[in-house]
């Protein structure tokens, strides 16, 4: 796609948007309009348009990243609203539904999007949802551009909450695993560095040896789990702790959370 794109806010998520379409060398028009311009003077440099007019941003561009925190969302859609119509709008908004950003903006086309914070290293997984007016080659455009950004997948909204609960908060549990395994590696002597890379390291290479060999999670515990071995003793302590039920909790708990939000918009 070499579609011009404006991304509207840029702080965490539109700062990395920016970033991963810069490091996939994108070839479109990218413009960053951020409140306080002095944020972006530095993309510049960069070769990305900077302003602090998001209908201007908007004007000059085919599809449009809305990057603002859900309680700005309304505003700016409703200033750019002329600009849109017409136009694919992609919000980053967390339990903001397409159809209430149809409802400020009938004329636009829109698709939601839950990324999580590995979007800064283009690790993200990127679930997303379209409006029914969203057609077949806005879809393989979107996709093309959040496939730089990590994996994506298209997915119905009524699963969005628990997608949420999952993937987008799921940096924050695994942080806690990352530490408490990086706790454990000092626990039985290894230096900081040593633990927290042994640790850090060992969580990628899981999720990657999930995603690319095809082997279920299990299969992987299997494989290396020797009768008798080191790794069954940790594992029966592992199982002893609770930890599959805590996790379960924690993402019911996110869950539930992230439908009451969303209520709360509706
Ligand atoms: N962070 C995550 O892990 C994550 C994950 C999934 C989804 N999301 C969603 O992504 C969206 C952005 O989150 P974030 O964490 O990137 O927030 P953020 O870091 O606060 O970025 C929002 C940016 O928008 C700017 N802004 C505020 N009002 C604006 C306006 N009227 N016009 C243009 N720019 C404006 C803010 O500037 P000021 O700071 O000066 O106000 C800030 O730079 C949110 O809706 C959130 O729900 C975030």
């Amino acid at each position: 796609m070499k579609d011009s794109i404006a991304v509207i806010g840029v702080g965490v998520i539109g700062g990395a948007i920016i970033n991963s379409l810069l490091k996939s060398g994108y070839e479109g028009k990218v413009t960053a309009a951020e409140i306080q311009l002095e944020k972006v003077r530095e993309l510049e440099k960069l070769g990305i348009a900077v302003t602090s007019d998001n209908r201007k941003a908007a004007k000059e561009s085919d599809v449009v990243f809305l990057c603002v925190k859900p309680n700005v969302l309304k505003t700016v859609l409703k200033e750019i609203r002329k600009e849109v119509e017409g136009k694919l709008v992609v919000s980053t908004a967390a339990a903001v539904t397409v159809g209430f950003c149809k409802r400020v903006v009938p004329k636009a086309r829109f698709v939601r999007i839950m990324p999580n914070v590995a979007i800064l290293v283009q690790e993200s997984f990127t679930a997303y949802c379209c409006d029914d007016d969203v057609t077949k080659e806005d879809r393989e455009k979107i996709k093309e551009v959040l496939d730089v950004m990590g994996r994506s997948m298209e997915i119905e909204e009524r699963y969005m909450d628990a997608v949420t609960a999952v993937s987008g908060s799921g940096p924050g549990y695994l942080s806690v695993i990352v530490e408490a395994l990086t706790y454990a590696g000092l626990k039985v002597g290894l230096p900081r560095d040593l633990a927290l890379i042994s640790a850090a390291q060992a969580v990628l290479g899981t999720a990657k040896l999930v995603l690319e060999t095809g082997q279920s999670a299990a299969q992987i515990r299997d494989s290396v789990t020797t009768p008798g071995g080191t790794t069954v003793e940790a594992i029966y302590e592992v199982e002893g702790s609770g930890i599959r039920q805590a996790l379960m909790r924690a993402v019911e708990a996110a869950t539930k959370k992230s439908e009451k939000i969303r209520k709360q918009w509706e």
